[in-house]
């Protein structure tokens, strides 16, 4: 089926289903970290959802993953918000294994000792938060897991202060200007 058109700017083209993710994949692109037999793994994911306060946050990730069998041998990994200036190392991250490679060493991060869990800390990265799994209901299916934060961190001097967001097929976007509307947010003024 063709393009419907009804009025300029309310045309709806088919999209192909397989990438349709990509529409809501815009929350910023994270590290998860992992340590598993004494050895730190690092694995890029964009595939997330915040479901929650607490806080709470899903990942997707799949099991042809090297990280895949530390996080669910050990239940626990370390979520980092990388920033612009990481981006190259960031993909390249995601596109090697550390069944391989040693990523914190090749990509020159640094790994620091978090105080909740075993999985290191990103050094360089915007925030870190320690985490476990909460529900692994939709792991089988969907191959998504449900981490709880219990620490987290963030980086009092970092390099950049943007994050970056994945809209598909290896293109991102990076943060631009910030707008301040708190004067409006006058019902939900510390909450979201
Ligand atoms: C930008 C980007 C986003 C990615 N997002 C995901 C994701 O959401 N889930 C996933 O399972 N893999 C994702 N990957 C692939 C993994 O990061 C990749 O398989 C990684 O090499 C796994 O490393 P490991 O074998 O050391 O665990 C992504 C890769 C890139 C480059």
């Amino acid at each position: 089926m063709g393009a419907r058109k009804t009025a300029k700017g309310n045309t709806q083209a088919p999209f192909p289903l397989d990438r349709a993710f990509t529409f809501a994949e815009s929350g910023p692109v994270l590290l998860i970290a992992t340590r598993r037999k004494g050895k730190n793994n690092l694995m890029t994911v964009s595939c997330h959802a915040s479901m929650g306060f607490e806080p709470t946050i899903g990942i997707c990730l799949g099991p042809w993953n090297y990280s895949y069998e530390a996080l669910t041998e050990t239940g626990e990994c370390v979520v980092a918000i990388p920033h612009a200036g990481l981006l190259e190392a960031v993909v390249d991250i995601g596109n090697c294994s550390g069944r391989d490679v040693d990523k914190f060493k090749t990509f020159g991060l640094t790994a620091r000792p978090g105080e909740v869990v075993k999985a290191p800390l990103v050094g360089e990265c915007l925030f870190n938060l320690e985490c476990r799994i909460v529900n692994t209901q939709l792991v089988d299916e969907h191959n998504f897991f449900v981490l709880r934060g219990l620490k987290a961190w963030r980086n009092s001097d970092p390099a950049d202060t943007r994050t970056f967001h994945a809209i598909g097929d290896g293109t991102f976007v990076i943060d631009g200007e910030t707008v301040d509307l708190r004067h409006r947010m006058t019902k939900w003024q510390h909450c979201i």
